[in-house]
C-alpha cells in the first residue's frame, strides 16, 4: 500500500458527518497502514472546544478507547474559528505551516467542507486570499453535497470556488461512487465477455434502480424541505448508477476517459419537458405507518416540517437515453424514505426469448433473464436464468447463481468514505463528480422540480410509511407492461 502524508482540515469538524464517518475513515486508514504517521488533522468548528475535549470526541467516534486509539487522536487540533473572518484564516494558516514541518507533510494539504454550503463560496477564496492553499506540495477541496439546489445557484457556486481551487484540485464528493458494489458495475461489465455483448437495446428490456430507505428525515427536516428526493438522491446518487451503467467502454481507465464517458451519458438524457412531467415522473410522501412492528409519524409531523409541505420524500422515474445503445431501453428508477426496507439494487432485465417452446396450454410462462447488482446492504450479484424442474417433464423454473461480496461483513458503514478520502489524498479524482456531471444532472431535474413546485398542494400523492411507495410507480411500469421487481422476484 502506499502511504501518503497529510494535512486534512475539516470544516464542520463538531459535526455529524465528521462524526460519524470521517473520523471513522481516517482511523481505518491509519490503522491499516495507509496514512504514514505524518498527518495531522486540523478540526474546524463554531464551537469552543479545548483540544483534549476534541481529542476525546474523535476517539469516541473510533468506537475503541485504549492506548493505540488516544495516541492516533493526537494527531488531531482543534480550530475554533469563524469563517467569514479574515484573521482566522492568518492564524489558520500559521497553524498550518507549524504543522507541516512538525509532520514533514511537505506541503500537502486537503480541505474538507463538511457543512452548510452557503459558505463554500467565501471559504474557498478566503483560502486562496491568505495564501493557504499556495504550498510546496498539492492543496485540494472536498465538497460535500448539496452543490446547488438547481443549475444556476450550482454555477453560482462553481464560479466562486473556481476561483479559488482548478477543476482537478476539487474533490466533489458523491458517497455513492466509493461504495464497493457501484465500483464493481465497471468490472462486472468491463470484465467478463458475457455482458457487454447483450448490454443494448437488442437484448435488455429495462433496467431498473431502487434506492430504498427505511429512516424517515430524521433531524433533517429544514434541509430536506427545501430539498426533496429528487435533489436529495435523484440528481445525484440515482443519475451517477444510471450513467455508469449505460456508458459506453472507456479507452482507458483514467478519470479523463471514464467521465466524459459519462458525461455522454447524461447528455443523451432525453429531457424531460415540462408537460410531460406527469407522465415520466412519480412523487410522493409519507404518511404514517408501521415499520417493523412500530408507529411512525408522517412526514407532515416531522419536526421543522410544513403541516402542508408538498415536499416529496418518494421519486420514481423514467428516463430514455437516446443513443444508439440505449434507444427505447426505459431506465426506471425509484427511491424513497420511510419505504419497507433499507436497500439498493439494480435489475436488468433482459427481453423475452424470440419464442416460447415451453408454452404449453398457457400454463408455462418463462421468466425474463435478470441480472441484479445488489448495492446494499448485501452487495454481490445475482444471475436468474430458466431451468428444467427436477424430476417433472417439462416443468421450467427459474434458478439463481449469486455471488455475495459481503456476506461475512455486512456493515461496513464508513467504507465508502475511506475510499473516497483516500482517493482524494492520492490525487485520484475518477469517483468524484465532475462539474459537468453536476450541471448536467441539474439540467435534467430542474424542469421536473419546477413543475412540482408550481402544483397544487394536493397533487402530491401519500404512502404509508414501511410500503414500497405509491401506487402511481407502479403504473408508471405497467404503462409499459413492465412491473417493478420485488426482493422476492429477483434475489
Ligand atoms: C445522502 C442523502 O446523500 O444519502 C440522505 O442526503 C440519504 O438523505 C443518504 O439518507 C443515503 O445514503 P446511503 O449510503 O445510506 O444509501
Amino acid at each position: 500500500t502506499e502511504q501518503v502524508k497529510t494535512i486534512v482540515v475539516i470544516f464542520g469538524a463538531t459535526g455529524d458527518l465528521a462524526k460519524r464517518k470521517l473520523f471513522p475513515s481516517i482511523y481505518n486508514l491509519y490503522s491499516k497502514g495507509q496514512l504514514s504517521e505524518k498527518f495531522a488533522v486540523v478540526g474546524i468548528g463554531r464551537r469552543e472546544l479545548s483540544q483534549e475535549e476534541f481529542q476525546t470526541n474523535v476517539v469516541k467516534s473510533v468506537g475503541t478507547d485504549n492506548a493505540y486509539t488516544r495516541e492516533f487522536s493526537q494527531h488531531f487540533y482543534y480550530h475554533p474559528f469563524d469563517v467569514t473572518n479574515r484573521n482566522s484564516y492568518v492564524d489558520l494558516k500559521g497553524q498550518l505551516v507549524q504543522l507541516d514541518e512538525e509532520y514533514q507533510v511537505e506541503g500537502n494539504r486537503i480541505f474538507y467542507l463538511a457543512m452548510a454550503p452557503e459558505f463554500f463560496g467565501e471559504i474557498a477564496q478566503h483560502l486562496k486570499r491568505e495564501g493557504l492553499t499556495n504550498t510546496s506540495g498539492y492543496s485540494r477541496l472536498i465538497i460535500e453535497k448539496p452543490f446547488g439546489h438547481n443549475l444556476p445557484s450550482a454555477q453560482l457556486l462553481n464560479e466562486q470556488i473556481s476561483q479559488a481551487f482548478t477543476e482537478d484540485q476539487i474533490y466533489r464528493i458523491d458517497h455513492y461512487l466509493g461504495k464497493e458494489m457501484v465500483q464493481n458495475i465497471e468490472v462486472i461489465r468491463f470484465a467478463n465477455a458475457i455482458f457487454e455483448p447483450l448490454w443494448n437495446n437488442r437484448y435488455i428490456a429495462n433496467i431498473q434502480i431502487t434506492s430504498s430507505e427505511v429512516l424517515g428525515v430524521e433531524d433533517r427536516g429544514g434541509y430536506y424541505e427545501k430539498s426533496g428526493a429528487l435533489r436529495d438522491m435523484v440528481q445525484n446518487h440515482m443519475l451517477q448508477m444510471v450513467s455508469l451503467l449505460a456508458m459506453e467502454p472507456p479507452i482507458k481507465l483514467t478519470t479523463d476517459e471514464i467521465r466524459s464517458e459519462k458525461i455522454k451519458v447524461l447528455r443523451a438524457m432525453r429531457p424531460v419537458k415540462e408537460t410531460e412531467v406527469h407522465e415520466y415522473f412519480v412523487r410522493g410522501q409519507y404518511s404514517s405507518g408501521e415499520i417493523n412492528g412500530e408507529r411512525v409519524i408522517g412526514y407532515r409531523e416531522e419536526n421543522n416540517v410544513s403541516e402542508k409541505s408538498t415536499t416529496e420524500t418518494y421519486v420514481a422515474g423514467k428516463i430514455l437515453i437516446d443513443n444508439f445503445r440505449w434507444a427505447n431501453v426505459p431506465f426506471y428508477i425509484r427511491t424513497g424514505k420511510r419505504m419497507k426496507e433499507k436497500s439498493t439494487k439494480i435489475v436488468v432485465q433482459f427481453k423475452d426469448i424470440p419464442m416460447n417452446l415451453y408454452y404449453n396450454n398457457s400454463e408455462q410462462h418463462l421468466n425474463p433473464n435478470l441480472l441484479v447488482i445488489h448495492i446494499q446492504p448485501m452487495e454481490g450479484i445475482t444471475l436468474s436464468l430458466n431451468a428444467k424442474r427436477q424430476g417433472k417433464k417439462i416443468g421450467i423454473a427459474p434458478v439463481k447463481l449469486d455471488y455475495c461480496n459481503n456476506c461475512e461483513d455486512v456493515l461496513n458503514t464508513p467504507e465508502a468514505y475511506e475510499k473516497l478520502l483516500y482517493d482524494c489524498v492520492r490525487g485520484d479524482a475518477t469517483n468524484f463528480t465532475h462539474w459537468n456531471e453536476v450541471a448536467l444532472s441539474w439540467q435534467f431535474v430542474d424542469p421536473i422540480s419546477r413543475i412540482w413546485e408550481n402544483d397544487e398542494v394536493t397533487s402530491i400523492s401519500t404512502y404509508p410509511a414501511g410500503t414500497m411507495g405509491p401506487d402511481e410507480a407502479n403504473v408508471l411500469l405497467a404503462k409499459d407492461d413492465f412491473h417493478w421487481w420485488s426482493l422476492s422476484d429477483s434475489m
